[in-house]
């Protein structure tokens, strides 16, 4: 396992790293979650991804107890969460549900610290973009965070390019915390966003990438070629939305055309996809995820598939995909 940079930051963060999102406490209890943060661990993997809203606070809880479990030195290991979406929607909620408020922010930090029984989160992100509070008072309160102790970096996820770059130019004027990452959407199926829009960024802000769903939620694994199998991700109620996106009849049938490729190399399809991803330089860590410690290990074999990307090989999966990535 190699470690990159975060952006212009000193902090060193693994290629691979492990999210906790649909898994925790939905597919994954704390004793397979300590198992497999472990298997990571074992792996060279330091970053470990989370969020408020994953599971309602309840992938937080595991993984915190996790963490307890494992008693790893706090040093060793760099944890994440994101605000945004809120807990407790309901009532009278409108000051603490899709914004990025500071009164939602300064709160929020205090919930997440608590569900997962840290002193500090390394890594906090703005979930989305808030188009109703100024960039301004989400900037403030990001960097009030930071310098509280409570959080170290703070990032975005899925903010338009000008949106961070206001942020970023916000910071810098008032001698703030800068945002440091953010967190887009970054598979096969989907580039612009990382390739162009962000183009600029990684010079001229020192922008790093924690990037996520390197496998479109499974889709890059082949197993939806033949409809949804039973037990996966896309088989789950709660999220029927990703159905339609997982069983595309033209992804799915490129993905007969990318396996040759992947065998030449004696790799899945998995690995080759996750390679891929972590190909890309202005990529600081790809964030993975997994439901079995089997999907883990299996995976972390794209790190050694890396030196074997050449320029014909890149070209031979850019030929069979670019033309259906977003
Ligand atoms: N910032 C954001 O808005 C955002 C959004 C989404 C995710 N994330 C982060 O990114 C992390 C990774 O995203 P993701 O979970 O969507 O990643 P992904 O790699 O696209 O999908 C992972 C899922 O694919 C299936 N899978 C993985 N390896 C497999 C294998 N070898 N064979 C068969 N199936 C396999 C598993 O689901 P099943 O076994 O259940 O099918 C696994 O949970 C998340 O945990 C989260 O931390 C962030």
């Amino acid at each position: 396992m190699d470690y990159r940079r975060l952006g212009s930051s000193g902090l060193q963060v693994s290629e691979l790293s492990l999210g906790s999102w649909v898994t925790y406490h939905n597919q994954v209890g704390t004793a397979a979650a300590k198992e497999m943060l472990a298997a990571a661990m074992d792996s060279g993997i330091n970053f470990f991804d989370n969020a408020e809203v994953y599971a309602k606070g309840q992938s937080e809880i595991v993984m915190g107890e996790a963490f307890k479990a494992l008693g790893w030195p706090r040093l060793n290991y760099i944890v994440s969460t994101k605000f945004f979406w809120g807990l407790d929607r309901d009532g009278n909620a409108v000051n603490r549900k899709d914004t990025l408020n500071r009164k939602y922010l300064m709160q929020a930090i205090d919930g997440s610290l608590s569900r997962m029984g840290l002193d500090f989160i390394d890594l906090v992100f703005c979930h989305r973009p808030d188009p109703h509070t100024p960039i301004e008072e989400t900037v403030w309160a990001m960097s009030d965070i930071i310098a509280s102790g409570k959080a170290l970096y703070w990032g975005t996820s899925e903010w338009a390019a000008a949106d961070i770059r206001a942020a970023w130019e916000i910071a810098e004027r008032h001698h703030l915390r800068k945002p440091v990452m953010e967190q887009p959407q970054y598979h096969l199926f989907h580039r612009s966003r990382v390739e162009d829009e962000y183009a600029r960024l990684y010079e001229d802000i020192g922008l790093g990438l924690t990037t996520w769903s390197p496998l479109a939620s499974g889709l890059l694994t082949g197993k939806y070629r033949s409809g949804v199998p039973a037990g996966s991700r896309g088989a789950l109620e709660s999220m029927g939305f990703l159905t339609k996106s997982l069983t595309d009849a033209a992804k799915n049938a490129a993905l007969t055309r990318l396996e040759p490729i992947a065998a030449d190399l004696g790799a899945t399809l998995a690995q080759l996809a996750i390679a891929w991803v972590a190909k890309n330089p202005r990529v600081s860590t790809v964030i993975t995820g997994a439901s079995t410690l089997a999907q883990l290990k299996s995976n972390l074999g794209a790190v050694a598939l890396l030196p074997a990307l050449t320029p014909e090989v890149m070209a031979r999966i850019d030929e069979v995909t670019s033309s259906l990535a977003e």
